[in-house]
């Protein structure tokens, strides 16, 4: 007699958590903290190889991973995501929309093929997962919606206009749909890092009136990189776990709590700090 597949369900399911951008920094090691922690894990990227070497490795931590290569901006490859996972792991308890990519540099050298492809991924990267993950939500009555935002979704940084501008986006839309759903039972809150010492730089694009300002803006942007107070990978794992166990709203991770603190007290004394800090 042949042996019968196992069910996709475990008799009793472990909480599972949908994670965008979990093949690298801040995602991965979210991917891995909640591994840790007892969470069985869906994992979306772009990069098919990266993406099954983070699954190995929560699957060496004795929890279950499934690995979708997906580009976020992309509404069909999310929605056949989420009806993957769903279908392997029956409900969802957490989605995290982490997947992000950098853009620096003027609006005048910021082209619209570089504004889609930063709100594609960034904006509606998340508006795709919350849209086809909402029905599901809703059934379920609980779990919660985490959107990675970043400090520059509350305050304005300089030659980040369309990073900005898509940040800040994600931050209406975590309010808004926070507003909606609470009374529904689920959960959305918004973990804003600061600098994170990541991959970033590897997907960043950099523009300038020429050349070499877009240069001298990578140079700027990958010192401050490797300065002292960024954030690692980890940090912000610890902080998404927090939002989720215990249905935080609004988190700024490390540093950057102190600067948009300053901005929310003190706009015009913090941006031109900032600025000055920042200058090439
Ligand atoms: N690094 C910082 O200084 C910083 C500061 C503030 C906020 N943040 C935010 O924190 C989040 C994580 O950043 P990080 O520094 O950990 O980034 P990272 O190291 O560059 O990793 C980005 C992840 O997102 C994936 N990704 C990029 N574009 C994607 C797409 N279109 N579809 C699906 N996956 C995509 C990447 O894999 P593939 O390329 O293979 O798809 C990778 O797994 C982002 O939302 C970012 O905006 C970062």
């Amino acid at each position: 007699m042949q042996a019968q597949p196992p069910s996709p369900h475990p008799t009793i399911p472990m909480p599972h958590a949908l994670i965008t951008g979990a093949s690298q920094g801040a995602g991965k090691a979210t991917a891995l903290h909640f591994a840790q922690q007892g969470w069985d894990i869906t994992l979306a990227a772009r990069a098919p190889e990266r993406l099954d070497a983070a699954a190995l490795q929560v699957r060496a931590l004795g929890r279950q991973a499934l690995a979708v290569p997906t580009d976020v901006g992309s509404e069909a490859q999310v929605t056949a995501l989420v009806e993957q996972s769903i279908e392997t792991f029956g409900s969802i308890d957490a989605l995290i929309n982490n997947a992000g990519i950098c853009l620096s540099g003027p609006a005048l050298n910021t082209s619209l093929a570089d504004w889609h492809r930063l709100l594609d991924t960034n904006l509606w990267g998340a508006i795709h997962t919350i849209h086809a993950l909402l029905p599901q939500l809703l059934r379920q009555g609980k779990g919660s919606i985490i959107n990675v935002g970043s400090f520059g979704g509350k305050m304005p940084l300089p030659a980040m206009t369309a990073y900005c501008t898509s940040k800040y986006a994600l931050t209406g839309l975590t309010e808004s749909l926070r507003l909606e759903l609470a009374p529904q039972g689920i959960h959305v809150g918004i973990v804003h890092p600061g600098v994170i010492n990541s991959d970033f730089l590897e997907r960043a694009r950099f523009r300038g009136q020429t050349e070499t300002e877009a240069s001298d803006r990578q140079r700027q942007m990958a010192r401050t990189l490797q300065s002292s107070w960024v954030s690692q990978p980890d940090d912000i794992a610890q902080a998404i776990w927090k939002a989720v166990a215990q249905r935080q709203t609004d988190v700024v991770v490390g540093p950057a709590a102190i600067a948009t603190e300053l901005n929310r007290l003190f706009p015009q004394l913090t941006q031109w700090a900032i600025g000055k800090s920042l200058e090439t």
